[in-house]
């Protein structure tokens, strides 16, 4: 992350930008407006990403506010750019997403700072260890002078291919629940345990899982994945006394999200008392589905439209900084069409004359935004 800090600093610099790290680890790099203490529109996402990922996730949005600012340059607007670059959206370390962006819209509190990764380094001693003072993390709050945010991302999934279209505008990101599951068996021996006196914590987990793709295969718009499976002992011979699981849901409308917890969480039990285990939920992260700005959209569709595109508005299934930062201020998502809509995976890609498209669009939003006399009295909202 330091090393991307350098980088990006180095392209920034060169255009007037003061550059710093906040207290949270995100990169911040100002812009400055025609006249002092003009209000701010941010632009930016998150820097970092996910195990074996792609090129593109989160870096694309932080390179995209960066050619804007070089194709501004050196013209100035009625407001300054904020470019930010999020420290951490994945939530892979401490199984908690959007810790950046939460410094910006001041949530990053003490039960976030508490959480620790998988060998018990806190988030507070990682923000120490990376040579900042976590008590500094208030002046990372974002000031009430910000005019809206900005997020360009790529799609992650199918439909701006499909409809053989380079850009989208996002309406809204679905809500989602993260959550710690354990079934817990008895280990026993492979070879001498008859399968009608077993308690295999594998067996169950197995059984849940399946019924977690039929839940969400069955129910239009909602999405559940057990991304990652632990089992202990773990040996081949053994078996299973815990199985250790991860559960992400997703949908854009929160009550169906919750009934579908609950749902997962009864089948659960049932699984578990059918084959004599325990079992325990934990809910890591719960995040309500937000809607984007409906006039920073309207925008966002003419932009497009002037580049000559057509645009499609749609619902983001994965998450972003952009639902945290959309709690204060204005936010718009502008989405770029993902090859073969394979993302969180190295094959993921964009194509150039895509990127090329959502400069012209990111440009030409610049200059609506410039010259809408609406932005320029909308501060954050309270
Ligand atoms: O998982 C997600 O929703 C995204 O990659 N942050
Ligand atoms: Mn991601
Ligand atoms: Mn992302």
């Amino acid at each position: 992350m330091r090393q991307v800090h350098q980088e990006i600093a180095s392209w920034l610099k060169p255009l007037g930008l003061d550059v710093r790290v906040d207290a949270a680890g995100n990169l911040r790099g100002l812009y400055p407006a025609l006249s002092p203490g003009a209000p701010r529109l941010l632009m930016g996402s998150h820097l970092d990403t996910v195990p074996d990922a792609g090129a593109f996730d989160g870096i694309l949005g932080v390179v995209l506010a960066v050619a804007l600012l070089e194709g501004l340059a050196p013209a100035k607007l009625p407001f300054a750019i904020e470019v930010v670059g999020f420290s951490e959206e994945e939530g892979v370390r401490f199984g908690i997403p959007f810790i950046g962006s939460r410094a910006l819209v001041g949530t990053l509190d003490e039960a976030l700072l508490g959480c620790k990764d998988s060998s018990g380094v806190s988030v507070h001693k990682a923000i120490e260890e990376f040579g900042l003072n976590p008590d500094e993390i208030p002046r990372a709050a974002m000031g009430d002078d910000v005019l809206a945010f900005l997020e360009f991302h790529i799609e992650q999934g199918p439909v701006l291919e499909h409809l053989g279209r380079p850009l989208g505008v996002v309406e809204a990101i679905a809500g989602q629940t993260r959550m710690d599951v354990v079934f817990t068996g008895r280990a026993n021996h492979a070879g001498t345990t008859p399968m009608n006196l077993r308690h295999d914590a594998m067996a169950g987990a197995a059984e849940w899982i399946a019924a977690v793709e039929t839940l969400a295969v069955g129910t239009q718009g909602l999405v559940a994945t057990v991304g990652s499976v632990e089992t202990l002992p773990g040996a081949t011979n053994v078996v299973a006394r815990e199985a250790r699981l991860t559960l992400d849901v997703r949908h854009a409308t929160d009550p169906i999200r919750a009934q579908a917890v609950k749902d997962l969480m009864s089948q659960a039990e049932q699984i578990a008392r059918r084959r004599t285990l325990s079992f325990h939920a934990r809910v890591r992260m719960e995040q309500r589905a937000v809607a984007m700005d409906s006039s920073l959209t309207a925008d966002i569709e003419r932009a497009i439209k002037k580049t000559g595109a057509l645009p499609h508005r749609m619902v983001s299934g994965a998450g972003h900084d952009a639902m945290i930062l959309a709690e204060k201020v204005p936010t718009g998502m502008v989405f770029l069409r993902t090859p073969g809509g394979i993302s969180h995976d190295p094959a993921e890609s964009v194509s150039a004359e895509d990127v090329a498209k959502a400069i012209e669009c990111g440009l030409g939003l610049l200059r609506q935004l410039a010259a809408s006399p609406s932005l320029h009295t909308r501060t954050h909202r309270a």
